[in-house]
């Protein structure tokens, strides 16, 4: 068993994780301060199919997983016994991908007697925002009651945090992942595969006021709708090739990025004065996006924490961070513990 003090203090957390196409391992203490954070990705592996493809996924942390993990210890420069406990992503992701990091994290736990903690992936998308930026200025935490929105390739999720590990949801798409439309418009503009930093950069070259496109304000309920965005942005591809015209890509792109931005700023501010939240904390992939990072924080009646754009993406130093709020808590797994693809937070 590991001997170290139960302490809440310095507490070293290594967290493994595998759910989609990047295979991660980091180690945090205090959930907040890296010690290590190692991605592996498999972006050029899955570029010529334009999306993910699950078998060559998990077959892929199969060779990448112990390297990964060995290189998180020695960046670290700590051993298993300087630990105090594994956390790995239990779900939502792809099962096949999940199995390998938990099988992983179950070795490790077997192997050095650490406890082990099953973490659900958007959780720790959340908990990016407790990460310190390895910037000089310390930032503070967000502050309870948070407005938190997670915008990932897979999920859209409006909620109220009161406390730690405490959701209330709001709403969530009805439809489409915003990371979903990124990558859905990108495909119908052809842009390259990863589709949300495709589309942001031709956005930056493009009028956001170019093209009309609807906004699905759904007033009255905190849900999203995205579907009828990317629908539009489809028949005007469709209209324009019909007579012949060149699509004007970037102006598509703004026009379309803006009108996604729009919906989820407005929303997050409406939710954070309806529950009289200071904090707003916005993560998931495409909190990367630069324009809605820009309208999030261009304004100054909430404070705003986004991740830095390395956390923002899939990693293990956000598995980390949410690990360390579940152990502190006292949650607990055994090796009796299964991946759980389709698991909610809330
Ligand atoms: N700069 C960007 N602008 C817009 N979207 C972006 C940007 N960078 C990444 N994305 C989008 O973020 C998504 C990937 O985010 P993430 O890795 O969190 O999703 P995931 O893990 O596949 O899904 P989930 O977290 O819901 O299970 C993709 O849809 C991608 O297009
Ligand atoms: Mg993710």
């Amino acid at each position: 068993m590991n001997p170290k003090k139960p302490s809440q203090q310095n507490t070293r957390i290594l967290a493994v994780e595998t759910s989609c196409d990047e295979t991660a391992a980091a180690i945090l203490v205090d959930g907040r301060k890296i010690l290590s954070n190692v991605v592996a990705t498999q972006i050029d592996l899955h570029a010529k199919f334009g999306g993910v493809f699950p078998e060559m996924a998990s077959r892929q942390h199969i060779l990448t997983i112990y390297p990964v993990v060995e290189e998180a210890l020695n960046q670290a420069h700590l051993s298993l016994e300087e630990l105090d406990a594994i956390a790995v992503t239990r779900g939502p992701g792809l099962a096949g991908s999940l199995v390998v990091g938990m099988n992983m994290a179950k070795a490790l736990s077997l192997g050095s007697g650490l406890p082990l903690i099953g973490i659900n992936h958007l959780e720790g998308h959340l908990y990016s925002a407790w990460i310190q930026s390895e910037m000089d200025e310390p930032q503070n935490p967000p502050e309870f009651p948070i407005i938190a929105l997670i915008v990932s390739g897979g999920h859209s999720t409006l909620m109220v945090m009161k406390d730690h590990l405490q959701y209330e949801f709001l709403g969530s798409t009805l439809d489409d992942a915003a990371g979903e439309a990124f990558d859905k418009v990108a495909r119908l503009l052809n842009l390259p595969y990863p589709g949300g930093p495709s589309v942001q950069k031709a956005a930056e070259r493009g009028n956001p006021a170019a093209f009309n496109f609807p906004r699905s304000w759904l007033e009255g309920s905190w849900d999203f709708s995205f579907s009828g965005l990317k629908t539009a942005v489809l028949r005007e591809v469709r209209t324009l090739e019909g007579k012949g015209i060149v699509i004007p890509v970037e102006d598509m792109a703004a026009s379309f990025q803006t009108a996604v931005v729009d919906v989820l700023t407005r929303k997050a501010f409406l939710a954070a004065e309806h529950f009289n939240a200071k904090h707003i904390v916005v993560a998931g992939g495409v909190s990367a996006n630069r324009a809605l990072r820009n309208a999030f924080t261009e304004q100054n009646r909430f404070i705003i924490h986004i991740p830095p754009l390395k956390y923002c993406t899939d990693n293990a130093a956000m598995i980390a961070a949410a690990g360390y709020q579940r152990f502190i808590h006292g949650f607990r797994d055994d090796l009796s513990m299964d991946v759980f693809p389709n698991w909610p937070l809330v």
